[in-house]
C-alpha cells in the first residue's frame, strides 16, 4: 500500500491505472477506522482490481460547536489495517490541499431538497460539508465506484443526488452497517462513550428493532411509534434528537400505500451524538 498526501500524487498514480484500463473503487472515511469502514474496502475489492481509500476529517461537515478539534485522529493504526485490508492506495491529504482558500470563499455544493431535515435539521451546514467534500473528491480520485455504508442512510441518499444531479459517471454502492455483538453499530464517536453509556448505547437499536417489528406487525399510526420510541429512549437514558418512519429512497414522510420504509433515529448519550437506521 502506498499512502500520498497530494492531489498531484493520486493522480499520477490513478492514471497509471486508467491507461492499464483497470476499474478503480473509492471508499472515502474521515479516519479512527473501524471493522465497518473495513468492510467497505474489502467490499471495493470486489468491485475493482485497484482501490483508494482517503482519510480526512473534513472541517466544512462540523458545525461552529461540534467535535472537529476533538474528533479522533489515528492515522498510523488506520494505514496499518488498510494495508493489512489490501489497499492499494491511501490518500491522508492536510486541510490546505483541499481547502486551499478560506472556507467561505470556496465553492461548495448543496442538495437542497434532502440535507434540512432529519441530521439536516440539528445540523443545518453538515450535508453541505458532506457534497463539496465527496464532489471533490470524486473530481480528484475519479473512480468508477465508491462505496458508502448505510449506517449514514440520510448521507448515502445525499451522495446518490449528488451523482445523479451533477452527473459523475460513478456508481454508488451502499453497504449495510456492520455492528457489535449486542447490536450497536460500529462508529468512531462510540469511542466517546464511558462504560457505562455503552452498556446503554445497544438500547437504540433494540428501540429501532422494536419499531421495524411493530410495523411489520401492521402498525401504521407513525406518530405513536415514534413518541414510544422517544420515550423508551429517554427512559434508557438518551437523550433523543429524532425518531422518524420515512420513505427510505427520498426521506418524505410515508402515506399508508408506501411498502419501502426506513426508521431513522439519532439520540444523544453524553458527548455522543449516535445515529443508526433500519430498513423495513
Ligand atoms: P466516516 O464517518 O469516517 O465514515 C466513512 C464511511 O464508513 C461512510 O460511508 C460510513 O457510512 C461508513 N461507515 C461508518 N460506520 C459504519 C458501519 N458501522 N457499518 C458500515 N459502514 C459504516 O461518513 C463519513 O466519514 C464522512 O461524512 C465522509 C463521507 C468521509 C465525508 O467526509
Amino acid at each position: 500500500m502506498r499512502t500520498v498526501h497530494t492531489i498531484a500524487e493520486l493522480r499520477a498514480q490513478v492514471a497509471a491505472w486508467r491507461q492499464a484500463g483497470e476499474r478503480v473503487a473509492f471508499v472515502p472515511t474521515m479516519g479512527n477506522l473501524h471493522r465497518g469502514h473495513i468492510h467497505l474496502v474489502e467490499r471495493a475489492r470486489e468491485q475493482a482490481p485497484r482501490t483508494v481509500a482517503s482519510i480526512f476529517v473534513n472541517p466544512t461537515q462540523f458545525g461552529p460547536n461540534e467535535d472537529f478539534a476533538g474528533y479522533p485522529r489515528t492515522l498510523a493504526e488506520d494505514a496499518r489495517q488498510l494495508k493489512a485490508a489490501g489497499l492499494d492506495v491511501l490518500f491522508a491529504p492536510p486541510v490546505a490541499e483541499i481547502y486551499p482558500r478560506p472556507l467561505e470563499d470556496m465553492t461548495a455544493v448543496t442538495v437542497p431538497e434532502l440535507s434540512g431535515i432529519l441530521c439536516g435539521a440539528s445540523r443545518p451546514t453538515h450535508f453541505r460539508g458532506v457534497a463539496t467534500v465527496v464532489g471533490k473528491l470524486f473530481n480528484m480520485v475519479q473512480p468508477d465506484a465508491a462505496l458508502f455504508g448505510e449506517k449514514d442512510w440520510q448521507q448515502l441518499m445525499i451522495i446518490r443526488r449528488l451523482v445523479e444531479d451533477l452527473n459523475f459517471p460513478i456508481e454508488i454502492i451502499g453497504v449495510p452497517t456492520v455492528r457489535e455483538t449486542d447490536g450497536l453499530a460500529m462508529s468512531s464517536r462510540n469511542g466517546y462513550l464511558t462504560s457505562q453509556e455503552r452498556a446503554i448505547a445497544p438500547a437504540l437499536y433494540a428501540t429501532l428493532s422494536a419499531s421495524a417489528q411493530r410495523l411489520r406487525a401492521g402498525e401504521r399510526d407513525y406518530q405513536r411509534l415514534a413518541d414510544d420510541a422517544k420515550a423508551a429512549l429517554a427512559a434508557a437514558g438518551f437523550r433523543p434528537d429524532y425518531f422518524e418512519i420515512r420513505r427510505a429512497g427520498d426521506l418524505k414522510p410515508p402515506s399508508g400505500e408506501d411498502t419501502h420504509l426506513r426508521i431513522l433515529a439519532a439520540a444523544w448519550l453524553g458527548k455522543a451524538r449516535l445515529i443508526d437506521n433500519l430498513a423495513v
